[in-house]
């Protein structure tokens, strides 16, 4: 599985880095996250779809 997190979208909302804190980072300058790596390690992988459920923006996608 591999993460990513649309910039664009991205409100700092951090319900993904609470969900799955060992995949998403939250920058420092803006709150904003991005993964910490493209590809998901499988045992993160059911926190990651959580993640992806609970983003109010819809800024997280996974393949
Ligand atoms: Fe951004 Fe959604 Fe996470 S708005 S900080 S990707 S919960």
């Amino acid at each position: 599985m591999k993460v990513r997190v649309d910039p664009e979208r991205c409100q700092g909302h951090t319900l993904c880095a609470m969900r799955a804190p060992e995949v998403f980072e939250l920058s420092d300058i803006d709150g904003h996250s991005s993964p910490v790596a493209e590809e998901v390690p499988e045992e993160q992988q059911d926190r990651v779809i959580d993640a992806v459920r609970s983003c109010p923006e819809r800024a997280i996608s996974v393949v």
